[in-house]
């Protein structure tokens, strides 16, 4: 399975991509994940994202669609498919996307949009906690880990990402809306976008994302 999620910050993109990759074995390609892996080397390009970031705005295309050219030619974890969650995020990242996919002959399947009001996502991101080295995130309420500020997986602590407070929040959904909601209308246009309703439990979220591939 070739796809994107779309979503504000908040959405549910991280929470909802695990659930992709188990039941159709593809790979997680979540930008800002790998920007965040980049502030914990402490590499120039890391430095230089950390800041834009906590601001909450975006980093340039030019750096992010080749990150994620470099991953869809050299990774090969991504041979069987691949769920893209926060890229593209402008016009020109996915009209990129789109060009490369199709110069490979490997087309996007489908694009899902998680639709969610932006009051709702206060609380999502003022609670959430993440595990830094895989990216897995939970959240103080609800869907709070076994043993508190302990990642389940690895017995590792959890901490707050460094945007995750009102003030950030608010700078990334005026991203959200001016810059990355026009490419809901870009795959609209093609035929491959879905929208799901993402204010809902987690678990029917998942079921209305497996609807919307079918
Ligand atoms: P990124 O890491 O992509 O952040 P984001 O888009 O702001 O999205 P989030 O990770 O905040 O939200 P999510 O949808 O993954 O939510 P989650 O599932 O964790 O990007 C960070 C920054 O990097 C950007 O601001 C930008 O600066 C830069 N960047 C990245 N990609 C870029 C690009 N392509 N171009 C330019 N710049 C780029 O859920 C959130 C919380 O809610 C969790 O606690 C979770 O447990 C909880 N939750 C999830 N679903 C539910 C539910 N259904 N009900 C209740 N709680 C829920
Ligand atoms: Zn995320």
């Amino acid at each position: 399975l070739r796809m994107i999620l779309i979503g504000p910050p908040g959405a549910g993109k991280g929470t909802q991509a695990p659930n992709l990759v188990e039941k159709f074995d593809a790979a997680h390609l979540a930008t800002g994940d790998m920007l965040r892996s980049q502030i914990a080397k402490g590499t120039a390009l890391g430095v230089a994202a950390k800041e834009i970031m906590d601001n909450g705005g975006l980093v340039s295309d030019d750096i992010m669609v080749g990150m994620i050219k470099d991953e869809l030619t050299n990774n090969p974890a991504c041979k069987n498919g691949f769920i893209l969650d926060g890229f593209p995020r402008t016009i020109p990242q996915a009209e990129k996307l789109d060009q490369m996919l199709k110069e490979q002959g490997t087309p996007l399947q489908a694009a899902i949009e998680l639709k969610v009001d932006d009051d709702l996502l206060v609380a999502r991101i003022t609670g959430r906690l993440i595990h830094q080295a895989s990216g897995r995130s939970y959240h103080k309420l609800f869907n709070p880990p076994k043993v508190p500020m302990t990642d389940d997986v690895t017995g590792e602590p959890l901490v707050q990402r460094s945007d995750d407070n009102e003030e950030s929040l608010k700078k990334r959904l005026t991203a959200y809306h001016d810059q990355t909601e026009p490419i809901v209308d870009f795959y609209k246009k093609t035929g491959i976008w879905s929208g799901v309703d993402a204010s809902q439990q987690p678990a029917t979220v998942w079921e209305d994302i497996l609807k919307a591939l079918n």
